[in-house]
Parts: structure tokens; sequence; C-alpha cells
């Protein structure tokens, strides 16, 4: 495994830099999106300055040129995540738009009435909402996998839930309120031997932990380039080829099709059927340059730092009068949520704020994971590569301030 040296890390990251209310600023919101290091800030400027053109549609060179660096990271993901085909990569904008790709292009081809789809409680917004206006408009039953107070998937009642009818499965890698690592190899197994097809939103998971399509078998898997240290405005959504190629477009324009004549058209196969309109070329690029950066780190030096962050800060965070961390899963990601007794959530996190240290509050586009818990609103922790131990020992001295602050009773 590759050294990992934090304080060269930041060096990398020019937001590291950064004050907030003239504090140094303490970046803990990775979850919701990771900060920039300069090889990616400089590879999307440089094609800018100077490769900038089209893709796929123009026969000069600096178009070529641009195709050519454009495919390139295809098959850069392609090896990421151990896809077989170049072909199952499609570009989005991000998770959301992945998902939606497929609820709206398979789900509303191959699922109907009387049909069953499972997703959990503990889904982000974005992997339940696609799946319940799905649901209403073709008549199919929506069901939960319910979770444990430690944050686990009850994979008991996923036992009983799972029959004849069901015919898909969608489940978050990682949970990205609770830090849960699901066992979603057991998960795809256990789908596919009721005949269901999987999707797994790898939001959380994509920028530490190992990806391998060939080992975990899913059908879908879905990510975004902003929460793996990339540029917004891309995403992955990997499928198996054949499914793809009999899913019908998601998005109608140009670049998808094969011919248009005033009464019909016919399109192009995977992935460009799904990839309508001009795509966020440099956003691409960007992505590509961010692979190049994990990888360079390498994903087991990230995961283990990463790891070290959290028993340092949860070991911390469990000494202050009053806080709650929500869950306690057998295997947590890179995130820690709480609540602190007679606090509310928001004023924490103004606070912290005016402290220079970011962290995430309210109901974390999850609300029927917060809702489990008796709760409204939360704040979460959440680590990237860049975050030091002393960083931790600054916030929880915050914390300590602000539950007094906020809540002068705690300073008895
Ligand atoms: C688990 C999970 N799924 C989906 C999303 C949506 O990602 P995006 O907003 O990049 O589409 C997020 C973003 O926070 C997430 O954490």
């Amino acid at each position: 495994m590759k050294m990992f040296d934090v304080w060269r890390i930041r060096e990398d990251f020019p937001m590291m830099k950064k004050t907030m209310n003239g504090k140094p600023l303490i970046y803990f919101d990775t979850a919701s999106t990771s900060q920039k290091p300069k090889i990616v800030i400089d590879a999307i400027n440089r094609f800018y300055e100077e490769d900038y053109g089209t893709v796929h549609r123009a026969v000069y060179e600096i178009a070529a040129h641009s195709t050519e660096m454009y495919s390139v990271v295809r098959s850069k993901v392609k090896r990421f995540i151990n896809a077989h085909e170049e072909e199952e990569i499609i570009f989005t904008r991000g998770t959301t738009e992945a998902i939606n790709l497929v609820a709206y292009s398979y789900g509303r081809t191959f699922l109907s009435e009387g049909d069953e789809i499972i997703i959990t409680e503990m889904e982000h917004h974005s992997n339940i909402v696609p799946w319940q206006l799905l649901a209403e408009e073709k008549g199919i039953k929506l069901k939960y996998i319910p979770m444990s107070l430690d944050g686990e998937l009850r994979m008991d009642v996923y036992k009983e839930l799972l029959s004849e009818r069901t015919k898909f499965v969608s489940v978050g890698h990682i949970s990205n309120a609770l830090g849960t690592i699901n066992p979603i190899k057991e998960i795809i197994d256990l789908a596919h031997s009721v005949g269901a097809k999987v999707m797994i939103d790898g939001a959380q998971a994509a920028s530490h932990l190992s990806l391998d399509m060939q080992e975990l078998n899913a059908d879908f898997y879905a990510f975004s380039g902003h929460k793996m240290y990339g540029p917004t405005g891309v995403g992955i959504l990997f499928g198996k080829l054949p499914l793809l190629e009999a899913m019908p477009p998601f998005m109608a324009g140009g670049d998808m099709i094969e011919s248009v004549t005033m009464e019909k058209s016919t399109f192009q196969g995977p992935p460009l059927k799904f990839e309508a309109g001009t795509p966020s070329i440099a956003s691409v690029i960007g992505l590509g340059a961010a692979i190049d950066y994990i990888e360079s780190i390498g994903r087991e030096a990230i995961d283990e730092w990463q790891k070290k962050l959290m028993t340092y800060a949860m070991g911390k965070l469990e000494q202050i009068n009053g806080l709650k961390v929500l869950g306690a899963p057998k295997e947590r990601g890179p995130i820690i949520s709480f609540t602190l007794e007679d606090v509310h959530s928001l004023d924490l996190g103004t606070l912290l704020g005016l402290k220079g240290v970011a962290v995430r509050t309210g109901h974390l586009c999850a609300y029927p994971t917060v809702k489990r818990f008796g709760i409204n609103s939360l704040a979460r922790i959440s680590f990237g590569i860049y975050n030091t131990l002393e960083e931790i020992d600054s916030t929880i001295h915050a914390i300590k301030e602000g539950a007094i602050i906020l809540n002068p009773i705690n300073a008895t």
C-alpha cells in the first residue's frame, strides 16, 4: 500500500487554504460534495484553454481530439470499476440522473402492474422518489427493507419481502445519513435468486471503496463525480450491456440517433443512446483527472486514512455529554451523524460555521432515515482525504463550546 501523508495531500487542494468567517476552513462535508485537487481544476482549465471542441459531431482536428479525450475517460471509468465493456459506461449528470434514467427507461418498459420493487428505509431521496413516481404511474408495489436502530438493514425481513413478484431492488451502497456500508453482494445475490434486477446507489462509495462490477454482479451501479474529488455535472451509470441494449432512450436529441427522417428515427446503441445532447465534456475530462488522482493515492490508503479519522472522531464524540451518534453499524463509511441533547442541529451547524467548521445539518435528503430515529434533524460530519486528526480536535472543542452556548444548562 502507498504511504499516506495528509499534509502533503492538503497541498493539492486549494480550498484547504481557505478561511471561513475568519477561521481556517475545516471541511467536514465531503459526503455532500468533495473539494477538488488542483490536478482536476487544471485539467478542466487546460481543456478549455488548449483542447476545447465538441464531441462526436465534427471532423476537424480539435473536435476529433476532444472526442478522443472524452472516450479515454470512458475507458478509464471502465477500468476503475472493472466493467466488462466500455459501452456499459454512460455519462450522466450525476447519481440522481442515473437512477432516474433506469427508473424511467427500464422501469417503464419492463415493470408493470402487480410487480414489486424493493428499496430500503435508509435511502437518499434520489433513490426513493423515482421509484415512487414509477410505482404510482404503473400500479407497482414499493416495499422497504426496514433497518434496526443500529442502522443495519433487516436482512431477515428482506428475505421475507422477496418473492417471484419482486422485479427490481435498488439499494444504497453506503448510507449518506448513517455511514452504514450495506451488504450489497448478499442483497444482489438474493435479488437475483428470485429473478429481480438490482441497482446500487454508489454515490457515497465510489471515492474510497474498490468497485468491481464483475465481482458484485449488480445490474446497474450509479455514482457522482463531484463526491469523488471530480467536478459537478458528471456522473456514471454502469449497466449490463444486454439490459442497456434492450432499454429505450431516456432523453432524445442530438448524438443519440442513428438516423432521423420526418417519419421516424432510429437510435445508436449504448452508451450514446443514453447521452442525448452535447454532454458536460469538460466535467468528463475533470472526472478522468479525479480518477487518476484517486488511483495515484490508492483507494486502500484513502480508506485506511478515513477509517482512522472516523475511529478517532467517534471516540471523542462519544465522550461529549448529551451527544448521541446515530446508528452503530458493523461497517461504517466515513460518515458520522449525531444529535446533541436540547440543541437544535441547525443552531449547532450555524455556530460551528462561525468557527470555520463546515458540517451538514437537517434531514440530509434522507428524511425517512432521520424519521426512523424519531427526529427531524441532525448534524453530520463526513471525511475526505484532506481531513486531519487536528481538525477533529478543534471541532470537538467547538461542539463542546456550542453545547454550552446553545444550552447553558449543559454548563452545570
Ligand atoms: C447516497 C446518495 N445517493 C444519491 C445522491 C445524489 O447524488 P447527486 O446529487 O450527485 O445526484 C447522494 C447525494 O448526496 C447520496 O448521498
